[in-house]
């Protein structure tokens, strides 16, 4: 009932952690393997070399969701890459990796190409974290080059994780430059950049790095991860898949996500709150709301948004 293709790599299960969460270590990675309900897994995102990340506290709970500036804590590409080329897994595991800069995309996608791994690469397009370092996919113009520069060597399948849009117009033209590539997938949202919470006791910041400012997940991301998996959903070329990511807390959520178009539902904040075990929950929830709406298959609803 909750299966998924993308790039011809089956899924049967529509969940996976969203990169960040749970995915630093191969004990994490394990974990979530063994997880009922996951139906894949992907990678914290790989830098070249490891990186300690931002100093703590650099996550934080806030009401309605969690602020983080984590800074790219990561083991390493060799790390990951050693762990999706010999690890026996029975579900698909994704490689997650983000570059510091252009040409550290450039770089480290060189070295997927030029290894054994076969899986789906996720190219992080979207990580607002790294003092000093823009987003790469808020600049139109740097993200059509870097694609066009990887695909010209690129030959595996590789998808894109993007930040969240606010404007109409950038989903258009963003939609218009994704289409010009063979992507498998698209996911989005990852975390709204760059928001601050106060602690009203002490009237200070909760998370030390970048004076407090941090990317903001969980439900109070919701309408702003639907809105982009609907307005994405509605551009782009059927071939290219959507992994919906943002503000699911429960089996309605995961549900609204595949009304507006997600193929693959990824979640992080409420996964690095409640663990694991939440992947059964949502399953289960989502497969209730199924059955009372007389649904045996998300092909049933996917996409299937209705308007006014
Ligand atoms: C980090 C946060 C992100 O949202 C992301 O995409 C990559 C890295 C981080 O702070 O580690």
């Amino acid at each position: 009932a909750l299966h998924a293709e993308i790039a011809g790599i089956k899924f049967d299960d529509i969940f996976l952690n969203a990169s960040g969460v749970h995915c630093q270590t191969t004990a994490e990675l394990d974990e979530l393997l063994a997880t009922k309900g996951t139906g894949a897994i992907i990678t914290k995102s790989a830098t070249s070399a490891y990186r300690a990340g931002n100093p703590s506290p650099r996550l934080s709970k806030i009401p309605l969701g969690s602020i983080n500036s984590m800074g790219l804590p990561n083991e390493g590409l060799d790390y990951y890459l050693d762990y999706v080329t010999t690890k026996q897994a029975d579900k698909p595991m994704l490689l997650s990796v983000a570059g510091v800069s252009y040409t550290e995309n450039l770089d480290i996608l060189h070295k997927v190409q030029d290894s054994s791994f076969m899986g789906i690469t996720e190219l992080n397009l979207s990580c607002p974290n790294v003092p000093g370092k823009p987003q790469t996919a808020y600049d139109f113009e740097t993200t059509e080059r870097l694609l066009t520069e990887v695909f010209a060597f690129f030959t595996k399948p590789l998808g894109v994780k993007m930040p969240p849009y606010f404007d109409i117009v950038h989903f258009d033209d963003m939609a218009k430059i994704l289409n010009k590539f063979p992507l498998a997938h698209v996911n989005t949202i990852n975390s709204i950049g760059n928001g601050l919470w106060i602690n009203e006791d002490t009237d200070t910041v909760v998370i030390k790095p970048k004076g407090g400012f941090g990317g903001i997940g969980g439900a109070l991301a919701k309408p702003t991860a639907l809105a982009n998996v609907r307005a994405f959903r509605q551009r782009l070329n059927p071939t290219i898949k959507m992994i919906g990511t943002g503000g699911v807390v429960n089996g309605r959520d995961v549900y609204e996500h595949i009304l507006c178009g997600a193929d693959l539902v990824s979640v992080g904040t409420q996964l690095q709150f409640e663990g694991p075990s939440m992947f059964a929950r949502l399953e289960q929830e989502l497969l209730a709301i199924m059955a009372e709406k007389g649904y045996t298959s998300v092909d049933d609803f996917r996409g299937q948004l209705k308007i006014i």
